[in-house]
């Protein structure tokens, strides 16, 4: 860092000037503050500085609250301090207040050219660890478990794993909140290009032409409001990935640019007519129905070829209900650290309830609603009012249409027994709990459930719960995987 920026703040102008040669002539760029007012000014500017070096005698705003003010808005700026004669003791306040280093009055250019050098050095510690910090950060952010035990996940994570070793196309599909953005980025982390840049856009929140800007770039004066070229998310992914979200909602005009693109890694920036080329692989999702699109004359059947060479499809979690508990317990966890919480648990008809509800939002949704949960919740157990009630409403319906023996066919039941199992647990347990209420009396309980009595007892025998009233707890284990 021999070409470091260094803020000199001296109401003296001759020790600036001095400092100013002394620095500059070791390669450093320096910027003089005649006052600790322009110093704050300087510090609060949002330029690079890599060092400051202060006097702490100065008229109006002194050293020791430049140095306050450069600890609050440049912590990993070193302040080095000079001290008139005598004042140890100032000196020892600054260190205290964190300065980097002191340099008492009269000093000689070799000991402010040293101090400077070590500051540089310690500056370059410090950001080359939070560069560190950051990348760990973002290891574990990116390796945030993609949860999915279900067979269809696991599939879906067979294909991801295979896909990420080639250059393909692929088109990710499923409904909102399924994950397709994390698995666009896990094919990517997996892929070769894992150390190059991904960079993802979602094509349904801008209108076309400035969407086609962004894509490809353009040139200075291309459109109003272009007032420097810029180069597009393409050209800024060389090497790496490019996530097109929302590729449904891309226009004709642009699905035809796309397309060139894909098939020739070319493309002119808006404004401009010299063809360029990026090297970038190309995901892109949707949850639209393309085919219905390319029906409808809102879609090209040739992109649609093109996109679909490798298509990952993910299923919405009612289709893979055994990964449920699962993520609720992944985001349970998540929550609770990031809220200093303790470990979280489900109250075994808190469970059944999400395992069974159809959750419309997909994984977005159960984990929007596990962290409020977690927020709201008063203690270490989550339970069924800790969630929104149409969840607890949904499952209710369920389980009257069951005792009221309907025998519709849900979609869910047809996913296996784990519905019927979820359902059944959640019975025995309002049927528990209503028991516990009424002292063990079945008719009160009947009447606390809204049902028949003859209704409840037989209820109870199908779900093995002796008479008697005697609690048994509902078979947890089916849900606690
Ligand atoms: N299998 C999974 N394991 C862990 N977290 C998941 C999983 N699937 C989705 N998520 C989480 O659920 C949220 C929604 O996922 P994501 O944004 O990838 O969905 P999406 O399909 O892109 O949704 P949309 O169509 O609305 O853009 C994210 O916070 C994501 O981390
Ligand atoms: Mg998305």
């Amino acid at each position: 860092m021999a070409g470091g920026t260094v803020l000199v703040v001296d109401d003296e102008e001759k020790m600036c000037e001095f400092l100013q040669l002394v620095l500059a002539q070791d390669g450093h760029q320096v910027v003089c503050a005649s006052s600790g007012e322009r110093a704050l000014e300087e510090i609060r500017s949002g330029d690079d500085i890599d060092v400051i070096v202060t006097d702490l005698m100065m008229p109006g705003i002194g050293g020791m609250e430049v140095l306050e003010e450069a600890k609050r808005s440049l912590p990993d700026t070193p302040v080095v301090v000079i001290t008139g004669y005598s004042t140890v003791q100032n000196a020892v306040e600054a260190m205290k207040a964190g300065a980097f280093d002191y340099l008492p009055k009269p000093f000689k250019v070799d000991e402010v050219r040293l101090v400077v050098k070590k500051a540089l050095e310690r500056r370059e510690i410090a950001l080359e660890n939070r560069r560190l910090r950051r990348e760990l950060q973002s290891i574990r952010e990116r390796s945030s478990d993609i949860i999915g035990a279900s067979e269809k996940m696991q599939a879906v994570f067979r294909l991801v794993e295979k896909v990420a070793r080639t250059d393909a196309t692929v088109l990710i599909r499923g409904e909102s909140g399924t994950g397709k953005d994390l698995i666009a980025r896990e094919i990517h982390r997996q892929s070769l290009r894992a150390a190059k840049p991904f960079v993802s856009i979602n094509c349904a929140a801008l209108p076309e032409t400035l969407l086609e800007s962004e894509l490809f770039g353009h040139a200075r004066g291309a459109f109003t409001g272009a007032v420097s070229t810029k180069r597009g998310l393409f050209e800024e992914a060389e090497g790496g990935t490019v996530f097109l979200d929302e590729i449904g909602d891309v226009s004709l005009a642009l699905q035809a640019k796309l397309l060139r693109f894909l098939q020739s890694k070319e493309y002119i920036r808006v404004g401009e007519t010299s063809v360029r080329r990026v090297d970038v692989r190309v995901i892109v999702a949707t949850n639209k129905d393309l085919e219905e699109a390319i029906e409808r004359g809102d879609f090209r059947r040739d992109l649609y070829y093109r996109l679909n060479v490798i298509t990952v499809h993910l299923p919405p979690l009612r289709e893979r209900r055994e990964d449920i508990p699962l993520l609720a317990k992944h985001f349970a966890r998540k929550y609770a650290a990031s809220l200093l919480k303790g470990p979280i648990t489900f109250s075994p008809e808190a469970m059944a309830a999400l395992t069974a509800y159809d959750w419309p939002g997909n994984v977005r949704e159960l984990e929007n609603a596990v962290e409020r949960a977690v927020v709201l919740a008063e203690g270490n157990e989550l339970s069924l009012e800790d969630f929104p009630e149409e969840i607890a409403r949904k499952v209710a319906e369920r389980s009257a249409e069951g005792a009221a023996g309907g025998t519709t066919v849900t979609v869910d039941a047809i996913d296996g027994l784990k519905f019927d199992e979820a359902v059944a647990s959640y019975k025995r347990e309002l049927i528990a709990r209503a028991l516990e209420k009424a002292g063990g009396v079945q008719a009160r309980a009947a009447e606390i459930l809204g049902l028949k009595r003859t209704t409840l007892n037989e209820m109870m025998k199908r779900l093995g719960m002796t008479g008697g009233g005697a609690r048994r707890r509902p078979d947890a284990n089916i849900l606690d995987g």
